[in-house]
Parts: C-alpha cells; sequence; structure tokens
C-alpha cells in the first residue's frame, strides 16, 4: 500500500536530497510540502523545493509557504554559511516558476491533507518545528488524524552542530520542538547521533555527476556543503541528515538502538538553548521504552545509508 507523506522543510541542500530520495522509492506519495525559515527564508526554501520537484519532474506535488519567523524567540538568522546564500550551495540553478507556489499557507495544506489521508498521513520533518507547533495549536485533534511524525533533530549523545548544546533544527525553534515532542503524538526523532555518520563522499559526487541532470544537481549542490564540511569532519564529505531521517521513515534506514523515552527541549537563554534533554538513562539495561513516552530516539542504525541513497538518486537518471 502506498504511504502518503507530507514534508515539512526548509529546503536546503539535504532537505533536496531527502525529497529526492523520497521521490524515488516506489510506494511512496509525497502529498504535500510545507515550508518553514531555517536554512534559508520560507518563501525561498519553497521555490528550492519547485526547483527539486522540477527537475525530477514532479511539479504536480503542491508547495506551501509556512512560518517565517518562530514561535516566541527572535529568529537566528538563516543558515547560509551552511547551505549557500541561495540555500542551495549557490550552484547557479535556473529560476523557480513562482506561479506555482500553492496560494494555501502551510498550515491549511497541513490541515486539508490530514482530512484527506486521515489516519494514514505520515509527516516527515526536515526543518524547524514552528508550522507543527503552530498547526497543533490551531487544532489540537490533529494528531488524532496523522500516523506518525519523523523529525530530523536534536543531538541525545553528541554535541549540537548550531551551537555547542544543540542542533540546528531545534535550535531555530525550542519552544516549537518542546510543543511538537510533548504533543503525544509518536514521534521518531531521528538526531545527529545517527545523522553525522552517514556522509555523501567525493567519489558518490563523481558517480553522481557522471550521470543524468538529478545527479549533476545533487553534485553541484553538495560541493558548497562539503566546502562547510570539510573543517569540521576533516576530510572532504557532506552528512545527509534530512535523507536519513527520509530513510528511517521509508524502513530503509533500520534504527538498532531506538528506545521510546521522555525528550525534553531546553528553552531557557543559557548556552543549553536548544538542546534536546533525551532520557537515555537506561542505557545500562538495554534502552527499555519508559511507561507514557511517545517520542523514539534513533541511537543507533545499521549504518551504510548511503550507498543505497546513492543508488536511489541514480534511479531516478535511469
Ligand atoms: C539540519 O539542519 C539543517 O541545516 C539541515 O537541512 C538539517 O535539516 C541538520 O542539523
Ligand atoms: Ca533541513
Amino acid at each position: 500500500m502506498t504511504v502518503s507523506v507530507l514534508v515539512d522543510c526548509d529546503t536546503g541542500i539535504d532537505d533536496a536530497v531527502a525529497l529526492l530520495y523520497l521521490l524515488a522509492v516506489p510506494d511512496v506519495e509525497i502529498v504535500g510540502i510545507t515550508t518553514v525559515a531555517g536554512n534559508t527564508a520560507a518563501r525561498a526554501g519553497a521555490l528550492n523545493t519547485l526547483r527539486v520537484l522540477a527537475l525530477a519532474g514532479r511539479t504536480g506535488i503542491p508547495v506551501a509557504v509556512g512560518a517565517e519567523r518562530p514561535l516566541l524567540a527572535d529568529p537566528l538568522p538563516h543558515s547560509t554559511h551552511v547551505h549557500g546564500a541561495d540555500g542551495m550551495g549557490d550552484a547557479g540553478l535556473g529560476e523557480a516558476d513562482e506561479s506555482l507556489v500553492d496560494p494555501r499557507p502551510a498550515l491549511r495544506l497541513l490541515d486539508d491533507l490530514s482530512r484527506e489521508h486521515e489516519g494514514r498521513l505520515r509527516i516527515l520533518a526536515t526543518g524547524a518545528l514552528t508550522n507543527l507547533a503552530l498547526a497543533l495549536r490551531a487544532d489540537p485533534s490533529l494528531p488524532s488524524r496523522i500516523r506518525d511524525v519523523v523529525v530530523m533533530g536534536g543531538a541525545a549523545e553528541v554535541p549540537g552542530n548550531r551551537t555547542p548544546a544543540a542542533e540546528a533544527n531545534i535550535a531555530h525553534d525550542p519552544e516549537a520542538a518542546q510543543v511538537v515532542l510533548s504533543a503525544g503524538w509518536p514521534v521518531t526523532l531521528v538526531p545527529l547521533d545517527v545523522t553525522v555518520p552517514e556522509q555523501l563522499t567525493e567519489e558518490h559526487c563523481a558517480r553522481l555527476a557522471e550521470g543524468g541532470a538529478v545527479g549533476r544537481f545533487v553534485a553541484a549542490i553538495s560541493d558548497h556543503y562539503m566546502d562547510f564540511y570539510t573543517p569540521i569532519l576533516g576530510r572532504r564529505a557532506a552528512p545527509q541528515h534530512d535523507a536519513l531521517a527520509a530513510g528511517v521513515l521509508t524502513g530503509e534506514v533500520v534504527p538498532t538502538v531506538c528506545p521510546r523515552v521522555r525528550v525534553e527541549v531546553e528553552c531557557g537563554n543559557g548556552p543549553a538553548r536548544g538542546a534536546t534533554v533525551a532520557d537515555t538513562r537506561g542505557r545500562y539495561r538495554g534502552h527499555p521504552d519508559q511507561e507514557g513516552a511517545t517520542v523514539r530516539v534513533v541511537l543507533r542504525t545499521t549504518g551504510g545509508f548511503v550507498d543505497r541513497l546513492v543508488a536511489r538518486l541514480e534511479s531516478l537518471d535511469a
């Protein structure tokens, strides 16, 4: 049976790869895409998303613009140092067709899709959680219509990336993340612990660049991303954070340690702002699930997903 997915994202280089990956997986249907500020402004993220869909020949998927600023806090600067001024690695891509942006606000699209696909809709969130928090506030019955939510975000047992404590998606809106992680719906959190080790390398990019339009696009946008990550990783490579979360959703990333535990987001203004405090104290007893917890935290996977990801991307050019 086809899996219906709404992607809430801030496209963004790795968001673009995640979208292409999902488009390549059989039995997965992206039924809508909402954007949020983070890597770029939400509107720019929508235009980038339309570029990706046009590349894959899938312009029929509705793309709606969401929150341009966090729930309560002052916005952080967009992550242009990571993703380029245009959010797509400044790779000289053509203009997007603005007329294709869905006229509905993101919350309206989300609400419409939650009713159209009631009980079956899966949400993949690869940006700040502002849109989802606003949707929960507007309609507390939303979780009853959603099958589950997979979130790329947080850092459970490793450092953050936006700050020493906070991962970027959570850092952009910690208050929203706290709302989403405490809403009682089934959430799978895919943190930096498992995304950073899954890296696209120069060899992967060389292979992709020899392929068709999708391969060349991924290689081109990844260049800037690798420039950013080289001093951090000590080698020229780029973690595929958002595709990892997409892989968890499809089942092609296999979690091996994934306890259901309480997760709180630090919303104070100190140095730990945006930290995801996952209660992993069960580690000495094989990570048992915690009574009443609704967030699964992926702490380990079998690894080796990026080769599968590259093969999926290549299949779009076949
Ligand atoms: C996350 O932050 C964004 O920059 C990426 O697109 C990804 O969703 C990684 O921390
Ligand atoms: Ca993202």
